[in-house]
């Protein structure tokens, strides 16, 4: 079992390169498909879940070509199944993309069903939804949705709740529907937009994402293209936080910082000094850490994909802090593994009550999940002594190359796999 290894209290200084966006890089990777023309797709993250996502595309018979380590080709034209596995959708939920992109490219596809997950209910009401009213005839039969139409039919959807999911997926299906369709209430996630781009270079004709009304047209035929995906925000945010947790002074490089306001923000609050540049933000906390109050929004409200990194700086913040979570409800998971780490926090209902300590120290703790996980990462950091993090492959999923992107900064952590590699890490710190 891999562990992560940190010798903490050391503030991060320097200069970091920020890679593609994770969840865009989902959603285009499924939507690739929809051509039988080659894609080539640029600024791949390298990280587990796309490279899941690719192995499952490939499983359907799309040629997976990957040119290096950020590149891809793939190629739709050879794909001899229309359907995803329960094996392939466990490993990653993202798989659901491929039933907007087949069902608008064939008009017919089937996925597993993706059950619950570590952050809480996962439904997708909202992407049934949407087929049914372009048409589809979806059936959910022996664990898989199964969707199927003559031809789809553009209309008027509304999503009764912001879902970044549903409206990607619709959006997909809808891009190839006879007609026009309107998705309202729709998500305004950057990687909304990076999705809705990538099929307009497709040929797909699609406005008004990233606002709440996307009017999609539908096309017959999408054609290839060569597309760069959008640097990711979370990836940015975790280390603009880790930089604020440790005291450090980090230019943070290759993001839009467009898409980092709500994240700025919270900062500033807390006392950190920011500046903007055009494709950069400059982190210096040097002060002290200030309390302040976070709710989860959609966007451009605050990503519940950043929470547990906020209330790691919250946790050693002057005074009480509060961070609500209003998207997913098992998303406070960490709190425990940081209590561990000498975090005074109370979680009732869907509010955590954080009362800031002056610092954390050295444990060790279990990644729950994903974006928490990388939390305790920012916790270790900033702690006195060693904390060795269990089960990181939650956090391999989103991020590449974590350890070494934070030793170019200062830390000191490494990914081991024994119980000597941690002791000889250890002395060599000491
Ligand atoms: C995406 C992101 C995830 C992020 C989340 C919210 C990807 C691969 N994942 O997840 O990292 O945390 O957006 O920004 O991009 N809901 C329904 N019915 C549905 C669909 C969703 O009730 O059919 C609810 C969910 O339970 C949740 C809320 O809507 O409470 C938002 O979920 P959604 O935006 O769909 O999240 P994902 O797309 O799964």
């Amino acid at each position: 079992m891999e562990q992560y290894v940190i010798k903490g209290g050391l503030p991060l200084v320097g200069e970091v390169e920020i890679g593609g966006a994770k969840n865009a890089a989902l959603a285009i990777l499924a939507a690739a498909i929809m051509t039988d023309e080659t894609v080539t797709i640029d600024n791949l993250p390298n990280v587990r879940d796309t490279n899941v996502l690719l192995d499952a595309i490939a499983g359907i018979g799309a040629k997976v070509d990957r040119v290096d380590s950020h590149t891809v080709k793939i190629n739709g034209s050879y794909i001899d199944c229309l359907c995803v596995d329960y094996e392939s959708m466990k490993k990653i939920r993202a798989s659901y993309y491929l039933l907007g992109a087949l069902l608008g490219k064939y008009k017919q596809a089937e996925v597993a069903l993706p059950g619950g997950c570590n952050i809480g209910s996962r439904p997708m009401d909202l992407h049934i939804k949407g087929f049914k009213a372009l048409g589809a005839k979806v059936e959910i039969k022996g664990g898989a949705v199964s969707a199927k139409a003559e031809h789809l039919e553009g209309t008027h959807i509304y999503l009764d709740k912001v879902s970044v999911g549903a409206t990607i997926n619709i959006l997909m299906a809808a891009a190839m529907a006879d007609g026009k369709t309107t998705i309202e209430n729709a998500a305004k996630e950057p990687h909304v937009v990076d999705v809705a781009n990538f099929l307009n270079s497709m040929g797909a004709n699609i406005r008004g994402a990233g606002t709440d009304v996307i009017r999609i047209t539908g096309v017959e035929k999408l054609h290839k293209a060569e597309y760069s995906i959008i640097p990711d925000q979370i990836e940015a945010g975790t280390f603009m936080f880790a930089a604020a947790a440790t005291h450090g002074d980090v230019l943070v490089k290759n993001v839009i910082p467009k898409h980092l306001e709500a994240t700025t923000a919270k900062l500033l609050e807390a006392g950190c000094r920011i500046e903007e540049f055009d494709d950069a933000v400059h982190v210096v906390a040097q002060g002290s850490l200030e309390n302040t109050q976070v709710t989860t929004l959609p966007y451009p409200g605050f990503p519940t994909d950043m929470q547990p990194q906020m209330a790691v700086v919250l946790g050693i913040a002057h005074g009480t802090s509060t961070v609500t979570e209003s998207i997913f409800e098992n998303r406070f998971k960490y709190v425990d593994e940081l209590t561990r780490m000498g975090a005074d926090i109370k979680v009732e209902s869907n509010i955590a009550i954080i009362n800031g300590v002056q610092q954390y120290t050295g444990a060790r703790v279990s990644a729950p999940d994903l974006r928490a996980g990388a939390a305790l990462v920012i916790a270790g950091l900033a702690a006195e002594g060693i904390t060795v993090i269990d089960d990181i492959h939650f956090i391999e999923r989103g991020y590449e190359e974590f350890p070494a992107k934070l030793r170019e900064i200062g830390a000191q952590i490494e990914k081991v796999a024994t119980e000597k590699e941690i002791q000889k890490f250890t002395l060599k710190v000491s």
